[in-house]
């Protein structure tokens, strides 16, 4: 099912789609004021930033953190002094089937695909013969983001470094590695099939989200805790509520609810977030693949609406794993939920609407194990990488910030209607219905001058309404539901594939990684300011490779440090590339052999350091190395001063160039370092910390995924076999990361 082949460890990202057919005005439409702007001297560091100086209102008191704001929270402002330097000597890239680090740490694997989550779950045996119901309290496959929670001898919130809960995310699997021979399929092309039923249990098992017990022993060695009454796993076959505005929508109506208000599991969740009363925030990615729907046989059955929204969401093919295809279903559907084709008399006899009920940010108490999740329809529907908490201000709303991970797709912010009350810090999920039912949801427009716009995605307004061209919203829910068309109704900036976002604590600045673009989506006529580079980068099997090839990380500052803000200026803080390459148009960073990396992914800041760690999943420079974990001091907007503002010539394929100015921050210099580099064909992705600074969780994701498939009875041929070594299956995990003399990470 993974496409694999002998000689290329070929990782094919579901993510690698563009959608957006909208034509939002490039803003690299107007090269034309380039001049103009550089004469006029718009650089950052001028009067106008000088202007929006950190004015904001005082953010938590350290005491109110400790009583339980978020597991993370912001430290107060003023509070956290970010290092100058870095306190270890870089890593080499490297192609090996291991671990690096940094020389004085060590790195150590703590949860692995299939291990037990139960007293009466036997070790994993990763041969593909695991029987299939006890994958429903196993670690799942995938991990990907990850958040500590400190809990005390009560079993709540705190800020303990030595006990807690992880709650992480299985965002995929690796199909081949899950059964004894791979999956088993019979017919061809659009009809080939499922036949096996406790494969496809196993699958909807490895999905999701789990919340495992871990504990640092008195030897400062980590374990998880097997039969802890805090495990749990949420699947793709857990009820979920749909809560907040766009609950109860027509929209939203399924034969497993008929209301409207429930679905059934959570899907492809990728990157995180968390909330000041503690609870966790999952975010589902990229789920519309997952579905079946014939466009050709479909298509007449819908409306010109649903057709235009089926389109924009890509709500077409066979379906990723063929879960539809498995027969016989059972009485409630368990596969056939996965047909958005129209079956039925009314969308309450089938499950056409299934594909509305996902793609959101879904909120998971960790610290309550039978309570009933629920999604957050307020904070919008597309292929949300993670929903990251803006700086904690009592008496101001609240703010998450999201990206939508697919080519040329947007970033997006959420403000709470609510303004934020300390005291709803140990209210647990009922403080959810109050901030994350009720808000307003924003997109971004990014302007060439360095200066920028949230625009906010209402019903009703001059651009979103009943008459919007092509699409004829009805309300609010449809409007969330289909955040993207409002978002290409006001000419929001379409982004280089927006993936990790992270909040700096010690000045409320915003980093979000644009992982990389293609040629046809980043064209020479599509560039931007924030999004600036086409150029040539040779991939592993030697094509060509055009596009944005290594991705870059933009950084925002909100209008007077408040993350309200409707109003903002940005720089680009990291452009990844390889070092040696041309350093006017493509290495812009500056990056040398200590810090060269290309396709940011995971990106999150240290409370306890200031650190920003910066995660990697590439495709494009992995002849040279495996992905990585980089540490990072950055400055903030502006930092790049007298040579902030450049032009980046691209040239295509063609040979055709065109120039584009851009802001490009401070180069990396020593503030950037290599710190990790993990095992063949994976993923770095997620990363989360205890309070004290002193033990990092990272999760490895799909090590080997590329291995020939036709080979899974000889694993000579497996491309990895992390962590367990030997002859055998390669398996995602979290690893747990401590300095060798006990003290704080990365300083
Ligand atoms: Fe699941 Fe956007 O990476
Ligand atoms: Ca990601
Ligand atoms: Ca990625």
């Amino acid at each position: 099912m993974t496409a694999l082949d002998n000689n290329v460890p070929a990782h094919v990202d579901p993510d690698d789609v563009s959608i957006n057919p909208s034509n939002n005005p490039s803003i690299g439409d107007v090269v034309a004021q380039r001049v103009e702007l550089s004469r006029r001297g718009m650089l950052m560091g001028t009067a106008a930033a000088a202007a929006l100086t950190f004015v904001g209102a005082p953010l938590l008191s350290r005491d109110a953190v400790a009583q339980g704001a978020a597991p993370a929270a912001a430290p107060a402002a003023g509070a956290l002094k970010r290092p100058t330097q870095l306190g270890f000597r870089a890593v080499a890239k490297s192609l090996a089937d291991t671990v690096s680090v940094a020389e004085g740490y060590s790195a150590s694997p703590l949860f692995r695909l299939g291990d037990p989550m139960a007293a009466n779950i036997p070790a994993y045996k990763n041969d593909g013969t695991d029987a299939a119901a006890t994958y429903a309290m196993r670690a799942g496959d995938h991990h990907d983001a990850i958040t500590y929670f400190g809990m005390d001898a009560n079993g709540r919130y705190s800020t303990s470094s030595t006990r807690g809960l992880l709650a992480m995310n299985h965002e995929a699997i690796t199909p081949a590695f899950l059964h004894p021979t791979g999956p088993t399929l019979t017919g061809t092309g659009a009809d080939q099939k499922r036949t096996v039923a406790d494969e496809v249990m196993k699958e909807y098992y490895a999905h999701g989200v789990a919340v495992v017990e871990v504990e640092k022993a008195a030897n400062g060695g980590w374990s998880y805790k097997q039969d802890s009454r805090f495990n749990r796993r949420v699947t793709t076959l857990t009820p979920i509520a749909l809560s907040g505005p766009a609950a109860g929508s027509p929209m939203m109506v399924t034969k497993f609810s008929p209301q409207g208000t429930q679905t059934r599991g959570t899907l492809n969740n990728c990157a995180n977030g968390y909330t000041p009363w503690n609870t966790y925030l999952t975010c589902e990615e990229n789920t519309a693949g997952y579905f079946r729907r014939i466009v050709a046989t479909d298509d007449p059955k819908r409306s010109d609406k649903e057709k235009r929204a089926l389109a924009r969401y890509g709500v077409a093919g066979t379906g990723r794993e063929l879960w539809a295809t498995m027969a016989p279903d059972t009485a409630d559907n368990i596969h056939g939920r996965w047909n958005a084709e129209v079956t039925g008399a009314t969308a309450a006899d089938d499950y056409r609407n299934a594909p509305n009920t996902y793609l959101w940010t879904v909120e998971i108490d960790p610290f309550t194990p039978d309570a009933m999740p629920k999604k957050r329809t307020a904070m919008g529907r597309f292929a949300h990488e993670g929903s990251w908490l803006g700086p904690v201000v009592a008496g101001r709303p609240l703010v998450w910030y999201s990206g939508d991970d697919s080519r040329g797709e947007y970033i997006y912010k959420y403000v709470t209607t609510a303004n934020w009350d300390p005291a709803d810090a140990n209210r647990g999920a009922a403080a959810g219905d109050k901030y994350l039912d009720s808000g307003k949801l924003y997109v971004a427009k990014f302007n060439a001058d360095g200066t920028g716009e949230w625009i906010e995605l209402r019903f009703g307004s001059p651009q979103i309404n009943a008459t919007t061209p092509g699409y004829a919203f009805t309300d609010q829910a449809d409007v969330l539901i289909h955040a993207r068309l409002a978002a290409d109704a006001v000419g929001a900036t379409k982004m280089d594939r927006p993936e990790w976002g992270a909040v700096d604590p010690v000045n409320g600045q915003v980093y979000m990684t644009l992982t990389n673009n293609n040629a046809s989506v980043r064209s020479l006529a599509a560039l931007d300011a924030a999004n600036p580079r086409h150029y040539n980068d040779k991939r592993v099997n030697g094509t060509n490779q055009y596009g944005n090839s290594n991705g870059h990380i933009i950084r925002w500052q909100e209008a007077n440090d408040n993350a309200a803000s409707t109003t903002l200026r940005w720089d680009i803080y990291l452009f990844g590339a390889r070092a040696g390459t041309d350093p006017q148009n493509v290495n812009l960073s500056g990056l040398t052999a200590e810090n060269d990396f290309s396709s940011p992914d995971g990106l999150w800041f240290s409370n306890a350091t200031g650190v920003c760690w910066i995660q990697t999943d590439d495709g494009a420079y992995t002849d040279v190395t495996n992905c990585m974990l980089l540490a990072a001091l950055p400055g903030g907007v502006g930092d790049g001063g007298a040579q902030a503002r450049r032009t980046v010539t691209s040239t295509n394929a063609d040979g055709q160039t065109r120039e584009m100015a851009t802001i490009v921050g401070a180069p990396a210099g020593d503030k950037v370092r290599r710190f990790l580099v993990g095992p063949y064909d994976c993923e770095i992705t997620g990363i989360t910390e205890t309070p004290d600074g002193k033990t990092l969780f990272v999760n490895i994701q799909h090590p080997g995924e590329g291995s020939p498939a036709a080979s899974i009875g000889d694993p000579s041929k497996f491309l990895s076999h992390w962590p367990d070594g030997g002859m055998s299956r390669p398996r995602s995990a979290t690893i747990v990361i401590t300095k060798n003399d006990g003290g704080v990470v990365g300083v």
